[in-house]
């Protein structure tokens, strides 16, 4: 009985997914922009929206957003199962290969589901790894993403660069190795830079995004 009542029950529901038309928001073309590429004219319609901040864009996504978002509630199984796949294939232990910076062994490790990687510290490779720098409880929301660490070449000291929300403006955080301490102070407005330290130690350079091509040491 209930065999027969599975069997009735998934070819409607396929059909109902089918079926449903999904309302894209409509999108203007900009026709007057046209690039000239040797003679060969090409047009660009949709330039305006490379601008995130404006109006335009952020409505944009604001409708596509609200399109993905009714169509997965209205199929709340077709997200289920989306998302208990995703978290079956990525929930495995994760681990990095040990680098030497100065006298210790520095290592990545995942539990499996943790949003980013966690940071372990040992003195030997035998040594029992301690954690150095979990940045998923660096905020309490979460949200800020660990995006680079450079270590003085001695490593005593390291550079953390952290951004936060998805932005690509990173600030960078200075720790002592030894005793976990960070300095008082941080870097901000640094967009796109690298962290190359001095072969002494005393200081790196980075690139602040205001000033093009200047750079600063600390
Ligand atoms: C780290 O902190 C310890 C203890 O305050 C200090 O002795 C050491 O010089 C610091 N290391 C660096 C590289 O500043």
């Amino acid at each position: 009985m209930s065999t027969i009542r599975i069997l009735l029950v998934l070819p409607l529901f396929q059909y109902t997914l089918g079926t449903q038309k999904l309302k894209y928001p409509e999108l203007r073309r900009d026709e007057s922009l046209v690039d000239d590429y040797y003679g060969k004219k090409v047009s660009d319609t949709y330039r305006y929206l490379e601008d995130p901040d404006s109006e335009e864009t952020v409505n944009f996504v604001l409708e596509q957003n609200k399109l993905t978002e009714d169509y997965l509630s209205r199929n709340l199984i077709v997200k289920e199962s989306i998302e208990k796949r995703l978290t079956e294939v990525h929930n495995y232990a994760k681990y990095g290969v040990p680098k030497k910076h100065g006298s210790r062994y520095f290592s990545t490790m995942n539990t499996g589901l943790q949003n980013q990687d966690v940071y372990y510290v040992q003195d030997t490779l035998d040594a029992k790894p301690e954690v150095f720098f979990d940045p998923n409880k660096f905020s309490e929301d979460g949200f800020v993403h660990l995006s680079d660490i450079t270590f003085s070449n001695d490593g005593e000291l390291v550079a953390l660069g952290l951004n936060s929300k998805g932005s690509d403006w990173m600030t960078i955080r200075i720790r002592n190795v030894s005793t976990g301490q960070d300095y008082s102070e941080t870097l901000e407005d640094i967009k796109f830079s690298n962290i190359a330290w001095t072969v002494d130690n005393t200081g790196f350079f980075y690139a602040v995004s205001s000033y093009l091509c200047n750079i600063e040491c600390i």
